[in-house]
């Protein structure tokens, strides 16, 4: 199955309740939440504090991607906050394997993220720790980026490593997709859609919501009858 991630970054931030009411009703299966603090990436978002308020709001799962130096320290309060997944960047994590356990003992499910550039390989003993992967396919930072087509093949080659180890990790993908390039994204193996500007960038974002959730139905239905 192909789940719809909305990320919030790029709804009205002072509406926030009201942008994931409408997505949740559309059939969204995931809330994406984008932390990011200036460092790492060179924007600043939002906090355990906003997590606390939207969770208040919603029964789906809060999918929070942090774009953060030094992450360990803040694992706590997020899941504290209502994080049911969090995702650490490998290129911040040198102890990569005590963050993920960190995670899970808070409870939440624990993603690792690859930025566009960063190789396939860092992941050989990583994979079996986590619950998904997150592909970053534009670099992260800011929403509304142009997907880079590059990526593509580096999901068809995560899926065809998973299938391999006999693994059950999921894949996530971020940035830029779009109606146009979900259909080889779901074929390439992706599980997870976080679609940002696609969304609440449309002037009916439910609309949005079922039009891409349809497409990738549709797709994984073909990629599954071909395989
Ligand atoms: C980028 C973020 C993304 C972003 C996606 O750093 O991780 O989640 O919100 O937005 P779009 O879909 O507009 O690229
Ligand atoms: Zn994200």
């Amino acid at each position: 199955m192909v789940q719809i991630a909305p990320s919030i970054l790029a709804a009205d931030f002072a509406d926030l309740g009201g942008a994931i009411r409408l997505v949740e009703s559309a059939g969204a299966e995931v809330i994406h939440v984008d932390v990011m603090d200036g460092h790492f990436v060179p924007n600043i978002t939002m906090g355990p504090p906003v997590v606390a308020s939207i969770r208040k709001v919603t029964s789906l799962p809060l999918d929070v991607h942090l774009m953060i130096e030094d992450p360990d320290a803040y694992i706590q309060p997020f899941a504290d906050a209502g994080a049911d997944w969090i995702s650490v960047h490998v290129e911040t994590c040198p102890h990569l394997d005590r963050t993920l356990q960190l995670i899970r003992s808070c409870g939440a499910k624990p993603g690792v993220v690859l930025n566009p550039a960063t190789s396939l390989s860092t992941l050989d003993e990583a994979l079996r720790l986590v619950e998904y992967v997150l592909i970053m396919t534009v670099n992260p930072g800011f929403g509304g980026q142009r997907f880079l087509p590059y990526t593509l093949e580096k999901v068809q080659r995560l899926r065809k490593v998973i299938q391999h180890k006999a693994l059950s990790a999921r894949i996530e993908v971020d940035g830029g997709v779009s109606l146009e390039n979900v259909p080889d994204l779901v074929r390439s193996g992706a599980n997870i859609l976080v679609v940002g500007s696609q969304v609440f960038g449309d002037p009916d974002p439910a609309a949005a919501v079922k039009k891409l959730k349809a497409l990738a139905e549709r797709c994984a239905v073909d990629s599954h009858s071909l395989a």
